[in-house]
Order: structure tokens, then sequence, then C-alpha cells
């Protein structure tokens, strides 16, 4: 059976003023009742699957145990991250801990060696069923030993992403051999990735054996490997939260899945997704998949508008009213006001940047 292992141990710093150092994006519900945490959870109800593990950072212990309360949403336990090292040792932290929990709770249908669902905190999936399916389809490929990676056409030059180079094609229409993997390219590189059409999007979903991780991360990453090992084996439980031996793991190097493993793996395969599929990654692709008016206008809270359009809105306090805005993005918060032109919205992380510098 299938283990999701959720990392959501990132900030998001890209939508202040709504998330914070202590509020991060993922418990932010940007798009319904839900927080986009939470939402990564629900959208797994179709896929047969154990409870989850997450891994988070410590301040938000508290905040992510209750969402998930909140929802009914049971978890394998919660790992508590004392700082953050990114998404490869968070994920080898995830690993460790499926293999243990066969042996802890022989009762709960745990599997010696599980597949592993990674799933970020932060995206949008139009389609939650349609996913479950591509999901359950990639299954017999992890299985096999291999590293699948979910894969989206590219409908832009995004250098934030990851870059998939399909290769030869698998049996039975499964999808590819990965013939390279770019992390975040150049805007140049990204361009003539885009105009190639032989690259996908990596979604930073990936399914795998926990056995397979590990022995890649031994592979690639070994003192990566042998800091998640002590941090893990000297770990504190309490009640659903482990908290890692904070001296190891802040001697555990610090890189993405992206670079440590996938760009040097030979077991990746991607299986493409026919999904619209985004990271919610700043208050551009918020806008994008919200609803909208007729004039292109997202507007949330209490807000009145005069001959606007494109234009993103979220009040949370105060009546915003706005008169003749085009392609921006206003957001109110109770302690701070973001005004910025849609295309600019990148550099709300240089405002987070500053705002840290200056205290
Ligand atoms: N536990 C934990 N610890 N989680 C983390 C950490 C950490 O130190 N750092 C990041 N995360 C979580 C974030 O909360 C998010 O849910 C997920 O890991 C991905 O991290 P991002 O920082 O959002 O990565 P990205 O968007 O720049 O790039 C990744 O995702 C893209 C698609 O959304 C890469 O995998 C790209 O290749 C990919 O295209
Ligand atoms: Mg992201």
């Amino acid at each position: 059976q299938i283990l999701p292992i959720i990392i959501a141990g990132g900030v998001g710093s890209r939508l202040w003023p709504l998330s914070r150092q202590l509020y991060p994006k993922q418990c932010l519900s940007l798009l319904g009742d839900s927080s986009l945490l939470q939402t990564t959870l629900e959208r797994l109800s179709d896929l047969p699957h154990q409870a989850a593990i997450v891994i988070c950072n410590e301040n938000h212990r508290f905040l992510i145990a209750e969402q998930l309360r909140e929802k009914n949403i049971p978890n394998n336990g919660i790992i508590l991250e004392p700082t953050s090292r990114n998404t490869a040792p968070a994920i080898a932290l995830g690993a460790l801990h499926a293999l243990q929990l066969a042996t802890l709770h022989p009762d709960k249908n745990t599997v010696k060696d599980p597949l592993l669902l990674v799933l970020p905190a932060d995206h949008h999936i139009q389609d939650p069923k349609a996913f479950c399916l591509s999901i359950q389809k990639a299954s017999p490929l992890a299985h096999e030993g291999n590293i699948v990676t979910f894969g989206i056409l590219p409908t832009r030059a995004e250098t934030g992403y990851g870059y998939i180079k399909a290769g030869a094609a698998l049996k039975k229409g499964l999808g590819f051999n990965v013939d390279g993997f770019t992390e975040k390219p150049e805007l140049s590189t990204a361009e003539a990735y885009l105009n190639s059409k032989r690259y996908y999007w990596n979604s930073g979903i990936f399914l795998v054996k926990a056995s397979v991780y590990l022995e890649e991360l031994k592979h690639h990453q070994a003192d990566m490997l042998t800091a998640c090992q002590q941090a893990m084996n000297n770990a504190q439980t309490d009640l659903d939260f482990i908290r890692v031996k904070p001296s190891a793991f802040e001697a555990c190097p610090n890189n993405s899945i992206d670079y440590a493993i996938m760009e040097k793996t030979t077991k990746a395969v991607v299986m493409p997704i026919h999904n619209t599929w985004s990271d919610i990654g700043n208050w551009s692709t918020l806008w994008e998949i919200a609803d909208k008016d007729t004039a292109g206008n997202s507007l949330h809270g209490d807000v009145i508008n005069l001959n606007s359009h494109d234009t993103f809105v979220h009040a949370e306090n105060k009546l915003v009213t706005i008169i003749g805005l085009n392609d921006l993005v206003v957001v109110e918060t109770k302690d701070a006001v973001l005004i910025s032109k849609k295309d600019h919205v990148q550099q709300v992380k240089d405002i987070v940047q500053q705002l840290e510098d200056n205290n």
C-alpha cells in the first residue's frame, strides 16, 4: 500500500503578507475552506493508502497537527525538523520512519518496504480522481525499483521548475525513461527545452520504494544519509510528534531532492500526467487558478471595484476599493499591505528578505 510523505517544511515567502514565518503557505486556505496541506491529503480520497507521514518545521507543529485533526486526517507520525535542510533530507527522514513503521505498528496494516508517495504541500491539481488513477498506474514501475516522477507538459519557459527529458517509451504506454533532469534552468535553457517538445516539468511529486530512495541517497549523498540516520536513531517521540536529534540534523548537508538525487540517478522514469496542475508559488499563479469575474478580476473579502481588470485583491480586515487598476495584486492584512504589478510578484521574496535583514 502507498504511504504518503508530505513535505511541508517551507515558508512560501512569495505569498507574503499572508504567509509568515509562523504561519506558512501550506497552512493557508487560499482556494476554498481547506488549507493547501489539508487539500493535499483530501485529494487522495480515491487512492488506497496508509495514513501519511508529515515532515515539517518544529515551529509549525501545533498548527499542522491542528489542521490534520480539524479534518479528521489520521497520520503515521509528524516528523519535526529543528531547522530546514531542504527536501532531500526531509524525504530521507520520512523514508527511515516508514521502514520503522512495520516494526512499530505491525497491527496497522503496515508494509515492510512501502511505496512512498512524496507530496509537496503547495500544489493545485484540478482533477483529484484522475490524479489518483495516475498514481495507481505508476505503482508497478515504483515496485520494480524505479523512482517515478510525474511530468507535466510545459506551457511556458518557467525557470522555477525542474525539467525532465523524456527518453525511450516504457512498455504498455506507462511513461518514459528519463534521459536527463535539469533543476531550475536559466531562461534561455528553459526556452530551448520548451521549444524542443521533449521535456516535461517535474511536478515535484515522486513515487519510490523507501529502500530505493535510501539506497540512492547512500550512493549519491552518503553524508546526508548518515546525518539523517543519526537524527532519526536519536529522535524523541511525543504522541504523534517525532523530534529528530537537533545536533545530528543540523550537521546534515542542505539540498533538494532535485539536485541531490534526480539530476544524478539512473533510476528515474517519468509518467506524464494530463491534469491541470500548478505550484501555488506566488500571487500571480494564485490569480491564474482562482475564480474570476468577466473582466478577469479575482476579488476576495470586502472589495469594491470600478473599471479594473485582471487584478487580484485579497482584503482581510478593511474595505479595499480599487478604480481602474490593471494587472495588479493587492493584499491587505492587519499589519501589512502589498501592492505589486502581477508580473513582478517574484520579487515579494526580496521584500521579505529586506524585512528579515532589518530585524
Ligand atoms: N519538511 C520540509 N523541509 N519540507 C520542505 C523543506 C524542508 O526543509 N523545504 C521545502 N519543503 C517543502 C515545501 O513546503 C514544499 O511543499 C515542497 O517541499 C517543495 O519545496 P519548494 O521550495 O516549493 O520547491 P520548488 O517549488 O522551488 O521546486 C520543486 O517543486 C517544483 C514543482 O512545484 C522542485 O521539485 C522542482 O523540480 C519542481 O518543478
Ligand atoms: Mg513549490
